[in-house]
């Protein structure tokens, strides 16, 4: 009787896994989530494709910003071996399409209604020739200064709205022996600093025309120069040993009281969740000196390489349907620091971070405010981006290096890259 129990037991297990893996498919991923936070939320995806049955294959390279991982999906891309999907953001989606390698979303992306789940500003972005070769997974904010409220109070200072505001303060925190700003030097990370001051002194308006129409005169121009002089007075403010550090490190930093604020995006704010910190208590972020109300946006998403291999393809529809389900969008950027790109998640549980990030968004949606970021290839192609940040990150490096000379510098590296 048992034995019979057993036997019926085992071949109805039997059946199931029969049935399972004729649709498992393994689905490999490339991403660069791999800092405590980041690692967290890529849980969350390699959850929601285990859930509907599938295996995930992880593929993460580290490096903030994802440079490594962009190397290291070409080469496996031009030997004819690339992955199953691949995180990849802003104008690469239009490269990578042009040069023929990635797979149309449109069915899904029909079927699932995306144009009237996106705002506009990222739908267009996950399109090339206005059909979908993306799926969206957030909005990040790039803007944004993250403050340890004790180390300011211990010193006596409050945080800074504006330039002006964000020196003095500096002074009296290097005065008292903290740090003031963490700051990784990495190319990525000076210019994600670069740009924050470049929105508050250049505008919206400068701030488009130098990085994302590529005016040559506003890159060169004489706001340009105050753009510099600002970023290499910032230099006095880190400490000696931020070169190569990496993003999540300066966090560390400022969590643990040795550092005042960090300028990043609101993947930091991934990293202090996961930490168990909690904002308004031992973290206060605002957007970075002089930028209230701007939006410099870097919105993640993923790409799926065409495949002769209908299980691929299976797999790929499996991985975009996860992507854009409501339940995953509200639970990873709860965890990863940012925003549902869907409209229609519910924000129930999120912090004030992100509400006063969503009302930021809202409010600068449809006008200028609301900008591709230049530090997180937002706003041009990776080609002229590079070009650029080779400029800017020489001259954080270069003690002697002149502001009245760098404006002309960036504007040759854009020309030349043209
Ligand atoms: C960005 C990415 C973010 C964040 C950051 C640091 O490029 O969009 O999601 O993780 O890098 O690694």
């Amino acid at each position: 009787m048992v034995i019979n129990r057993v036997v019926s037991f085992l071949s109805l297990m039997g059946a199931m896994f029969t049935i399972s893996s004729a649709f498992a498919t393994e689905i490999e991923v490339l991403h660069w989530w791999t800092s405590g936070g980041e690692a967290r939320s890529a849980e969350l995806l390699q959850q929601g494709i285990e859930s509907r049955g599938h295996i995930w294959k992880d593929f993460s390279v580290a490096g903030g910003g994802g440079q490594s991982a962009m190397m290291v999906l070409k080469a496996r891309a031009v030997s004819g071996n690339p992955p199953t999907s691949a995180q990849i953001k802003g104008f690469d989606i239009q490269e990578w399409t042009k040069l023929g390698f990635l797979t149309s979303l449109d069915d899904i992306a029909i079927e699932g209604n995306w144009d009237s789940l996106l705002p506009k500003t990222i739908s267009d972005t996950m399109k090339y020739e206005g059909r979908y070769v993306a799926a969206p997974v957030n909005i990040h904010r790039v803007n944004w200064l993250w403050v340890n409220p004790k180390v300011m109070e211990k010193v006596g200072v409050s945080i800074p709205r504006t330039w002006d505001e964000f020196f003095i303060a500096a002074d009296a925190i290097k005065a008292a022996g903290y740090i003031p700003l963490a700051h990784g030097r990495q190319p990525w990370q000076d210019a994600t600093v670069f740009e924050s001051i470049a929105l508050a002194m250049l505008g919206a308006d400068d701030y488009y025309k130098a990085f994302v129409a590529l005016d040559l005169d506003v890159l060169s121009g004489e706001k340009m120069v105050q753009v510099f002089s600002a970023f290499k007075k910032v230099r006095g403010y880190i400490d000696g040993d931020a070169l190569g550090r990496d993003w999540n490190v300066a966090t560390q930093m400022v969590m643990n009281g040795e550092a005042a604020m960090q300028i990043m995006g609101d993947w930091v704010k991934g990293e202090l969740t996961v930490a168990g910190k909690v904002s308004g208590e031992d973290y206060v972020c605002v957007p970075a000196p002089g930028t209230d109300g701007m939006f410099s946006y870097n919105v993640d998403s993923f790409v799926f390489f065409k495949s002769h291999d209908p299980s691929r393809g299976q797999g790929q529809k499996e991985l975009a349907k996860t992507i854009m389900s409501k339940s995953f969008q509200e639970a990873f950027n709860y965890s990863k620091g940012s925003l549902p790109a869907r409209t229609d998640v519910s924000m129930a549980r999120f912090d004030d971070c992100a509400f006063q990030s969503k009302t930021a968004f809202t409010m600068a949606e449809g006008s200028k405010n609301l900008l591709p970021s230049l530090s997180a290839d937002m706003s041009t192609t990776s080609y002229i981006r590079d070009a650029m940040i080779d400029v800017i990150s020489e001259f954080f490096t270069d003690e002697a290096a002149d502001p009245n000379k760098a404006p002309e510098r960036l504007a040759k590296a854009v020309k030349a890259a043209l």
